[in-house]
């Protein structure tokens, strides 16, 4: 089995049949993580290379991990230590690594659009790590991937996504995806933190977190990013967090035993309660573990499997 691509860039180019073909597929990838001798030689002779120009711990290697439980070879460029310090351009870099008979390039990059470029200049595969304030669809796979391991699937379920929407890639790939899917999604944040007219894309739009919250089956609580804040956006992180944290008392609102996930990294205290990260509504560290079943999923689909 093989999707009939070469690359994947965004939940916005791919079918419900396609994104239904990942989630299949990434199951029983699941049950080989969960053996003693996690490897299958699925990929020997393949090599996948991570590109990360913005800092990760979860993508990068979780995308290593599973090419290497599928036995390819794995290299890592990290703008730090590359010819980029040299004014070397992402088509260059790229180039070389085909030139050396790369087989999955997987990119982060601040700028939106980068992996379509790179898509376009090599004929390997290109796999996008999250772009500036686009998409991030691996992280939105394994969040689904998560969420119908748990409740079965996604037709008629209410999905709360929590926080910053403006600048969240994250947010951006689970529209396409659960929506797609016949999932209903509420986005949820201050005005500020919402893009305009995000209606859309087909969800409804809150601005109060009890009335989102209010018989929800997930809340997806996205992470403040500090580091992408424009000044203004909001008072003050106390006073988000007054208004907008996933405490105890709020996860009350939702349906009962409804699922927490959080992409990572916490700031515990501001968007999520320290007691709701660590609750047992909360599948925060398993949607690590099916983010390498995902990732496994995804370079078996693109570069492993027949035709
Ligand atoms: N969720 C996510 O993308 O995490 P990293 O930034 O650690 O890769």
């Amino acid at each position: 089995m093989r999707l009939q691509r070469k690359d994947l860039l965004g939940l916005k180019d791919l079918s419900a049949e396609e994104i239904e073909l990942i989630l299949e597929t990434a199951a029983p990838m699941k049950e080989i993580l969960g053996r003693d001798i996690k490897k299958v030689p699925t990929l020997r002779g393949k090599l996948v290379v991570t590109m990360f120009y913005e800092p990760s711990t979860r993508t990068r290697t979780s995308f290593e991990l599973a090419a290497k439980y599928m036995g390819a070879d794995t290299m890592s460029i990290a703008k730090a230590t590359s010819s980029v310090q040299k004014g070397e351009s992402l088509r260059d870099t790229a180039r070389t690594l085909a030139a050396m008979g790369t087989d999955a390039v997987i990119i982060r990059h601040s700028a939106a659009g980068s992996p379509a470029l790179l898509a376009r200049t090599i004929e390997a595969s290109v796999l996008n790590g999250g772009d500036g304030m686009h998409e991030h669809p691996t992280q939105a796979l394994l969040d689904m991937f998560t969420i119908k391991e748990k409740l079965g699937g996604f037709k008629g379920l209410k999905v709360a996504i929590l926080g910053d929407i403006l600048h969240s890639r994250v947010a951006r790939s689970n529209i396409w995806g659960l929506t797609k899917m016949g999932a209903e999604v509420r986005v949820v944040g201050p005005a500020t933190l919402i893009p305009p007219e995000i209606e859309n894309l087909g969800v409804k739009v809150y601005y109060n977190a009890e009335e989102a919250l209010k018989g929800v089956d997930v809340i997806n609580v996205l992470r403040i990013q500090r580091e992408r804040q424009k000044k203004g956006l909001f008072p003050s992180l106390r006073e988000y967090a007054r208004l907008y944290e996933l405490t105890p008392e709020r996860l009350k609102l939702a349906r009962p035993g409804a699922l927490v996930l959080h992409p990572g990294p916490m700031n515990r205290g501001i968007e999520i309660a320290p007691a709701v990260a660590d609750g047992l509504q909360a599948a925060i560290t398993e949607q690590v573990t099916n983010g390498v079943a995902v990732r496994m999923a995804l370079l078996y689909l693109l570069i492993g499997g027949a035709n």
